[in-house]
């Protein structure tokens, strides 16, 4: 079963991230042959500094290992170390409808956040698949907003299994649906560009004054409040098991308890799972040939599947 899953270094990594994409994609490594990498390709089209990029693709990397990524289990690697995927999305491109990419989202989000229209914005689901079609991959685990990307690539297999011959395996994407969308401190979905995220290792002090700037109804203190309704208990509930969510959930319902007492137990559910990582972070970017030794043969093993996968596809179309 082979597990793929991809994340952007075009920001720093927040709790959207985590529970939306790493934290499942880590739970699959157990579970079969996963597949995990830096998209700094993809990154290229919303970023345009170039010390930018490049700190980033390193953060993401130590980040990655530092919440778990086993090398030993997976591997992991940067995008850009395998150019085969290039030579693949071009021949996925001469069977995907313009038709189809127009209707995407994501590119329809990002005109609407004023990036230019560019062919790589435009083309950047043809790139996502030929990550994915490229390892042949099963699962593809993401958050709910890069499902659309994951039927995209579903869509052009297919089209090019069917003219072609069948040369790639059919992925389907893996949503964790009880985290699907993250909510950020405004309860809008978290997101770097709505500015309202908690970052995995940011600066502690203010970690904690962020999530004190959790926006909350007015409910008075001695009120019972919803739960359910609470974007504190929200995030709460991400960390937590079940004992741990039912006894605050208690606590909202019976009254008395101000959302202060709410936003102080996620800070500590934050830390208690966070602080641990953050150790083994610190260790990780200290030792920087370790992770570029990890990235290396992760692109070594990657680029050998890869291989494999374009020369069917080149046979397939007459190029060899
Ligand atoms: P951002 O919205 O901050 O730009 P990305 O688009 O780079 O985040 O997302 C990287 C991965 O994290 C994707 O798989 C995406 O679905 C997931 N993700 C991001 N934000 C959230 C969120 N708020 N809830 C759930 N998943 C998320
Ligand atoms: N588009 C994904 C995101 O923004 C990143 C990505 C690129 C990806 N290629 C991928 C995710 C392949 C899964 C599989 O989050």
């Amino acid at each position: 079963m082979r597990i793929l899953s991809g994340i952007q270094p075009s920001g720093k990594l927040h709790l959207g991230n985590y529970f939306g994409m790493m934290r499942p994609a880590l739970r699959l490594q157990e579970k079969g042959d996963a597949f995990l990498f830096i998209a700094n390709y993809h990154a290229l089209t919303t970023v345009d500094d170039p010390a930018q990029l490049r700190q980033g693709t390193l953060d993401v990397a130590i980040d990655f290992l530092a919440c778990g990524l086993d090398p030993a289990r997976a591997v992991f690697f940067r995008q850009s170390d395998v150019p085969e995927v290039h030579e693949l999305a071009w021949l996925l491109s001469t069977v995907t409808p313009v038709g189809l990419l127009e209707r995407c989202h994501s590119y329809k989000d990002k005109l609407a956040k004023g990036f230019a229209p560019s062919h790589a914005l435009f083309a950047y689901p043809v790139l996502m698949a030929a990550d994915i079609l490229i390892y042949q991959s099963n699962l593809v685990p993401v958050g709910r907003d890069q499902k659309q990307h994951v039927e995209v690539t579903r869509d052009i297999a297919i089209k090019f299994n069917n003219q072609f011959g069948p040369v790639f395996t059919i992925p389907e994407p893996v949503i964790a649906e009880e985290v699907a969308v993250v909510p950020g401190l405004d309860g809008q979905k978290m997101s770097k560009s709505y500015g309202n995220t908690i970052e995995l290792f940011g600066d502690l002090k203010e970690t904690r004054s962020r999530i004190m700037k959790i926006v909350t109804d007015s409910t008075p203190l001695e009120a019972p409040k919803n739960p359910d309704a609470c974007t504190i208990f929200a995030l709460y509930k991400l960390f937590v098991g079940e004992a741990e969510r039912d006894a605050l959930a208690q606590l909202y319902r019976a009254g008395g308890m101000g959302y202060g007492h709410a936003k102080k137990a996620l800070f500590e559910a934050f830390e208690a799972t966070f602080a641990p990582l953050r150790k083994r972070r610190d260790a990780l970017a200290a030792d920087r040939g370790y992770v570029e030794g990890v990235l290396r043969l992760g692109a070594e093993k990657a680029r050998a599947e890869a291989r494999q996968t374009l020369d069917r596809a080149r046979a397939a179309v007459g190029i060899a």
